[in-house]
């Protein structure tokens, strides 16, 4: 009999120290900064090996994936594995405009342990943005929002105070910053930078520039499509000018990295970018340490700035097997600490309020982060939840049009005209009207 029962204790133990060995795909941004982090914070989950979830014990390997680093490819390629119901991605980072249109194929987070608790500390309307009919279909992982990046040094040496405060403005700077440049001998320098490829990137600039200038944002939250109108024709006609003046002729296949790149190399006067080109550009090597600033988008006439709200969420892929097991990697990643940890080494905003009011962020390279909370807080977002399912189409269509202005193969009231009829045909049931 005592045999038996130390066997059978025996045997209880072997069951408690199994481990069950999962491997969770996690597919993230592409550009070398946020790789880099990816691979750390994935790193401290698993030297926190075994992860004990729903009684089980696992022991986790995370292979880190970036994926596309275009959000348009980034769609496509989503919706390519999904159609096929496909398990290659457990984890997946997914974009603020999504969880609309993925939402059927994303599984709800609140089935799992802790996330009910978790949210309570997110800022509460990207929480609602990832809710789709009550479930919770990405945890908030950072925000974005649309700024200007401003050469100190050069506004100090050509006798300018401050950044632009109004399109106008930059307009001007950005040209006599260029001349000035080129002609003491810098034939590569531009004036502005930003993103002007046909892709998602260009619906954020573009709906900057209507936005700021009075002209709404393509559809409004009520359902009224609003862009063919004289404020939006007017902004997107000063983008158009701006190519081959002050911007390259090639800023219309510019896509964030290629604006960075420029940028980061000394050879322009402004950058509009996200806020994760913020560290990068204070790197050893980079041509443009500690001579730069980032301020909020200039005004057209609205009389205020806009900044386009972006930003990525944590998701889970409904066809994982191990969905358990890939929720719990995604409240590491999502955490406090993990998420102060990307504000201060890429520059990330954060999606936890708190973390903006941490000493460890307030003293970091990011404290400005603190000062521009309203700029993010009141951000304007694109038309994802009314168009949804149908946002990545929406898009298409806006960017597609105003990339057509852009390159000179149409006029803006052609275009915007002939993207309302497309838009009311996509939404049979939406009004035209003024925004
Ligand atoms: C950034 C934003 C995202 C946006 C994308 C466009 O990654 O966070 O919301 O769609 O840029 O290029």
């Amino acid at each position: 009999m005592k045999r038996l029962i130390l066997a059978f204790t025996l045997f209880l133990g072997t069951v408690a120290l199994a481990q069950q060995d999962v491997s969770v795909t996690w597919m993230t941004g592409a550009n070398t900064p946020s790789v880099q982090f990816a691979q750390k914070t994935a790193q401290r989950y698993m030297d926190a090996n075994p992860h004990t979830i729903g009684g089980t014990d696992y022991n986790v390997t995370i292979e880190v994936v970036p994926g596309p680093d275009s959000a348009t490819d980034r769609l496509s390629l989503y919706l390519q594995y999904f159609e096929a119901r496909s398990s290659e991605v457990d984890v997946m980072d997914i974009d603020v405009i999504w969880p609309g249109d993925l939402a059927a194929h994303l599984a709800n987070l609140y089935d799992y342990e802790g996330f009910e608790a978790a949210v309570e500390d997110f800022f509460p309307a990207i929480v609602e943005n990832n809710t789709v009919n009550g479930e919770l279909v990405g945890l908030p992982y950072f925000t974005d929002a649309g700024l200007l990046y401003y050469r100190q040094d050069l506004l100090d040496e050509y006798g300018f105070d401050g950044p632009p405060e109004t399109w106008q403005e930059l307009e001007q700077m950005a040209q006599t910053i260029q001349d000035g440049e080129r002609e003491g001998g810098n034939p590569d320098f531009w004036g502005y930078v930003w993103q002007g490829n046909a892709y998602e990137g260009l619906t954020c600039d573009a709906l900057e520039w209507v936005a700021s200038n009075g002209g709404g944002s393509i559809i409004e939250p009520d359902g009224t499509i609003s862009i063919n109108n004289e404020r939006a024709i007017a902004a997107v006609e000063m983008a158009a000018n701006w190519v081959g003046t002050i911007s390259p002729d090639g800023v219309t296949g510019y896509q964030e990295e290629d604006a960075r790149g420029t940028w980061q190399s000394g050879n322009a006067a402004f950058m509009r970018n996200w806020p994760y080109a913020y560290v990068p550009g204070q790197d050893a090597d980079s041509a443009i340490r500690d001579k730069f600033g980032v301020t909020t988008l200039p005004a057209g006439d609205s009389g205020a700035g806009a900044a386009t709200l972006g930003g990525w969420q944590l998701a889970v892929n409904r066809y994982s097997p191990n969905p358990e097991v890939a929720a719990d990697v995604v409240l590491h990643l999502g955490s406090y600490d993990e998420q102060l940890a990307r504000a201060i080494e890429v520059s990330n905003l954060p999606t936890i309020e708190a973390v903006y009011e941490d000493q460890e962020l307030l003293d970091s390279d990011v404290g400005w982060f603190n000062a521009l909370l309203p700029v993010f807080r009141n951000a304007v977002a694109r038309p994802s939840t009314i168009t949804a399912p149908q946002y990545g189409e929406t898009s298409r269509l806006f960017f597609s049009a105003i990339h057509d202005v852009l390159t000179g193969d149409e006029d803006a009231s052609t275009a915007l005209a002939i993207l309302e009829l497309d838009l009311e045909a996509l939404h049979p049931d939406l009004e035209l009207g003024e925004p």
